[in-house]
């Protein structure tokens, strides 16, 4: 059973970690390491079943080697679920230790990260076991990543409006962002200050606030975000929006976020948006600048360097773009683009400059 679902999705190794002592449960699925060390968060998470956490884990970490590979990183693709007894259980020191251990056992082939319902302090704790964490403040190196996804947001903006046969520009355009967070709000200070019209919508109303007193954003309800007239529409909120029953309401030429798995169904969603004249652009190609900003640091990128593969967000998009009109899905064209850098079939190389591995 899950062998097959490992034949299935292609992933190279799946480890089941229990340490009964530290309370720990715990799987790590390391999708692909062709093109290099597979990197990926640790979600804690209080799943309702194993199967659902194994399902999980398998699906994020194939999604992450299509994003590092699309990103022309020489990294491969990998994450680590850990099952929480309790939604709401507290990050213990112990439990954080042994996964650190755990990570270790791996001896580099998987570099762990943040993710859902892990903080600085818990990659801290990881990283007294093992040196191959990233995002901790004291024991590793990472930061907020936020700001470079945005900036990698607003280039795969870039290059749709120059699919469209626009020009490029930010210049009266209005964007409708949902999620005034961590990402949404760098975008909207960046296309703000290049002469953008924002209009946002946030559950958190102290969120919004904020955005409208130090941004000028306008503020929309949250129930009609995705249904508001704009150049533009950014989900940056929850994945699963854009679905069946939300498609219709979308009522912007350019579909464009950093929101993780925002089609609910990639494959039909990235069909269906297409059959109604919406241009998606995949998320996992342009919401990749936070992981080039981490995998830039485990590979001593120059800041330059960094720039560089953030700016080469919106010439891969474009291309995925067009050959996204030839499959009719722009989501089964970044696959594909994807599949084909790791396949070595397109050089997995930086335009510009040598980028030595650290
Ligand atoms: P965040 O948690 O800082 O922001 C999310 C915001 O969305 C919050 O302000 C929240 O109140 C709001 N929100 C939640 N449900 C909402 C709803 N139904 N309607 C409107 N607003 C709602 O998260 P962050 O870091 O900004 O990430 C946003 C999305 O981008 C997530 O899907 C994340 O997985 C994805 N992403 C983030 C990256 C990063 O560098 N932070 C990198 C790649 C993907």
């Amino acid at each position: 059973m899950v062998f097959e679902r490992m034949a299935n999705r292609g992933h190279e190794r799946v480890l089941f970690i229990q340490n009964r002592a530290a309370g720990l449960r715990a799987i790590i699925a390391i999708h692909s390491t062709t093109l290099g060390p597979a990197l990926g968060g640790v979600r804690r998470w209080h799943y309702a079943s194993e199967e659902d956490a194994l399902e999980d884990v398998l699906r994020l970490s194939e999604a992450m080697t299509y994003k590092a590979a699309a990103a022309h990183l020489p990294m491969g693709g990998g994450k680590s679920v850990i099952l929480l007894d309790a939604a709401l259980a507290e990050p213990r020191e112990v439990a954080a230790k042994a996964m650190g251990r755990a990570v270790d056992t791996l001896r580099g082939d998987y570099i762990a990260a943040e993710d859902v319902g892990v903080n600085e302090q818990y990659i801290d704790w990881m990283g007294e076991e093992t040196r191959f964490v990233m995002g901790g403040e004291k024991k590793s190196r990472g930061g907020d990543p936020s700001p470079y996804t945005a900036r990698g947001v607003v280039n795969g903006m870039r290059a749709a409006m120059r699919f469209l046969n626009q020009e490029p520009t930010f210049k009266d355009k209005l964007i409708a962002i949902q999620g005034m967070g961590h990402v949404g709000w760098n975008v909207a200070r960046i296309v703000i200050g290049e002469g953008a019209k924002v209009k946002a919508a946030d559950i958190s109303p102290e969120r919004l606030d904020t955005a409208k007193q130090q941004l000028g954003v306008e503020v929309v309800n949250v129930d009609h975000i995705l249904a508001t007239p704009c150049d533009i529409l950014c989900p940056c909120a929850l994945g699963g929006v854009i679905n069946g029953n939300t498609i219709a309401d979308v009522q912007a030429p350019i579909l464009c976020g950093a929101a993780n798995n925002v089609l609910d169904d990639p494959f039909e969603d990235s069909s269906a948006l297409m059959a109604r004249g919406v241009l998606y652009c995949p998320d996992f190609v342009v919401n990749a600048g936070g992981l080039i900003q981490l995998a830039g640091l485990w590979l001593q990128y120059t800041q330059a360097q960094l720039d560089q593969k953030i700016a080469d967000i919106e010439s891969t998009t474009l291309r995925i773009l067009d050959r996204g009109r030839v499959l009719a899905s722009n989501h089964a064209a970044a696959v594909d683009y994807a599949r084909r850098v790791i396949d070595g079939g397109i050089p997995n190389q930086p335009r510009q400059g040598a980028i030595h591995a650290g």
